[in-house]
């Protein structure tokens, strides 16, 4: 298969940039008026998720012209190599297969001779048989007591994913079980994260695909000596201690029994582990049977990608509106903002998601990409970000597009609370699609010396994601949509979406500088004069006595 051009070379998107000077002036109160049933047009739906684009700067001609830039851009393709095992990852010649996590049991993917389906059948089983233990207190620790705490030590798609599923399904969580997720470095974190539990009750979950990750490795010996010296006794650790990773050899090295650790493999990128053994927390909070709700939604959101087609595809539709926000209306952002408490986590995980994919300045064949590619994206959930930033969102000077994903029904129905939440979401899209005139506002009667300071532009993009409830099999649907989303995008920009070459740099820094800060050895630092006066500052800091003597 001949690759595509470099992405600006492809006739769509040079189409695109004409159709864009004409569509830049239109204002989204103008082609509401103008199509009346724009809202029932522009909208597709699948697996519970109900997605409203209509308030995008778009017309049915940009949408005709971003799926014909997909379909130049052999979307279909990349897709289906994807599916099949390809070495999509081409810098790290992997395969690229988080579909096969959820692929149902008994199905099969063959890939270099294995089938991936079986093996993963196989560790799902294994993590079920564990969590059930863990679930009914048949697992002891080693004073004989049932686990009551599970703490989740890991950083990254280690982490984000874990924690963020977490939260989001708390609801159908085991609540005599006490989940904490530690990942920074920070000793703060994982002092903070025991402080109030009994060593006797808890289980650490160590995470790492790669099992050589600085800050969880520096967790994970923490919490051992922690344990040894809770308990006074270093076998404890054979009770307290499993492991999810690639690297038995370090697991084995570590100390913790290879019987307990949980596999993957190198074709599961970090930030699309959460479904692996990478959930062994999420599996114990809300038991096998939800984890395999939470894999069917997955699965089912696959199913979908893989097979609709693109006018009706969701992370396709998703993935070209948010190329056409990006690289034709230069917004640099995006928000993401959830309406419902149980995803307040949900940003910080797209953030790893799209970012660690997208945020990269190469193309497959190594040469830069001459187009803009991943944008920020970050969030907080509604409403406490109405009542801190949206201003800027709203009449701010940069354009950020927003995705507002709110339910029809609360997990935790009182009063009239749910109503009032779900209003902001549609209030919100509202507000930020047709804002006020200067008309409007003085119709109502606004002091002439207010008008200018309350006229709301309006024409902001959003992305309404509407479901009935919060579920784990809605979860596992709406991650997978972004994980599309994000290949789409991808796809257009022709970048290896699954590398994370960006974050190796600081990390090898990072280890120079270590035993410069070290107390007792003060190398002479050969650094740049600015990280030089920083490190001697920091020295010089470390030194101070504390005069109160309570710290
Ligand atoms: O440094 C980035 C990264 O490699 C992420 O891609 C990954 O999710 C994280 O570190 C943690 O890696 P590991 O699971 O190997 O500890």
């Amino acid at each position: 298969m001949t690759s595509p051009p470099p992405p600006r070379q492809r006739p769509a998107w040079e189409a695109l940039e004409a159709h864009h000077v004409e569509v830049a002036s239109l204002h989204l109160r103008d082609l509401f008026a103008a199509n009346p049933d724009r809202g029932q047009r522009l909208r597709a739906e699948a697996e519970g998720l109900y997605l409203d684009y209509s308030k995008n700067r778009i017309t049915d001609e940009t949408i005709g012209l971003l799926l014909d830039l997909a379909r130049e851009s052999n979307l279909a393709g990349r897709r289906d190599q994807m599916f099949r095992g390809d070495h999509v990852n081409v810098s790290e010649d992997r395969a690229v297969l988080h579909v096969a996590l959820r692929m149902p049991k008994g199905t099969s993917l063959v890939v270099d001779g294995v089938d991936v389906v079986q093996e993963v059948h196989a560790v799902l089983d294994q993590m079920a048989a564990f969590a059930d233990q863990v679930r009914s207190g048949k697992w002891k620790g080693h004073t004989g007591k049932p686990i009551k705490n599970v703490v989740n030590i890991g950083i990254g798609g280690s982490d984000l994913g874990p924690v963020m599923a977490y939260e989001a399904l708390r609801f159908y969580s085991q609540r005599d079980l006490t989940f904490r997720f530690v990942s920074n470095v920070d000793a703060t974190d994982f002092v903070e994260a025991v402080r109030d539990l009994n060593a006797d009750e808890t289980l650490f979950i160590i995470s790492s695909k790669t099992f050589t990750t600085l800050e969880t490795l520096t967790n994970a010996r923490s919490a051992r000596a922690w344990l040894i010296d809770q308990l006074g006794d270093a076998a404890a650790v054979a009770r307290h201690f499993v492991a999810v990773s690639t690297n038995a050899p370090s697991v084995a090295e570590f100390g913790i029994d290879t019987a307990n650790m949980f596999g993957f493999w190198d074709w599961v990128g970090g930030r699309y582990s959460m479904d692996s053994a990478i959930g062994l927390s999420t599996m114990i909070a809300i038991g096998p049977e939800g984890f395999a709700e939470l894999l069917a939604g997955f699965h089912a959101m696959d199913e979908h990608f893989r097979t609709a087609p693109f006018e009706e595809n969701l992370p396709v539709l998703m993935g070209m509106i948010a190329v056409w926000n990006r690289d034709f209306f230069a917004c640099p952002t995006v928000g993401v903002m959830p309406y419902d408490q149980y995803l307040k986590r949900l940003p910080a995980y797209l953030q790893q998601l799209t970012m660690e994919s997208n945020g990269k300045h190469v193309s497959l064949d190594g040469t830069t990409v001459a187009c803009e590619t991943g944008p920020i994206y970050w969030g907080e959930p509604g409403t406490n970000g109405q009542h801190s930033f949206y201003q800027l969102i709203h009449q701010g000077t940069t354009v950020v597009p927003v995705d507002l994903i709110g339910f029809a029904k609360s997990l935790n129905p009182l009063g009239e609370h749910h109503d009032i939440l779900s209003s902001n979401v549609f209030a919100q899209a509202q507000a930020l699609a047709f804002g006020k005139t200067e008309d409007e506002l003085r119709s109502e009667g606004t002091p002439e010396h207010e008008v200018a300071h309350r006229v709301m532009k309006g024409n902001r993009p959003t992305n309404v994601l509407l479901a009935e409830v919060l579920t784990p099999r809605l979860l596992g649907s709406l991650i997978a949509l972004y994980e599309h989303s994000v290949f789409t995008q991808g796809a257009i920009w022709g970048i290896d979406s699954y590398d994370q070459w960006g974050v190796e740099l600081g990390k090898v820094l990072a280890v120079q500088i270590i035993p410069e800060l070290e107390s007792g050895s003060e190398p002479v630092l050969s650094h740049d004069s600015s990280t030089n006066a920083l490190i001697e500052h920091y020295r010089a800091l470390k030194r101070k006595e504390d005069p109160d003597g309570d710290r």
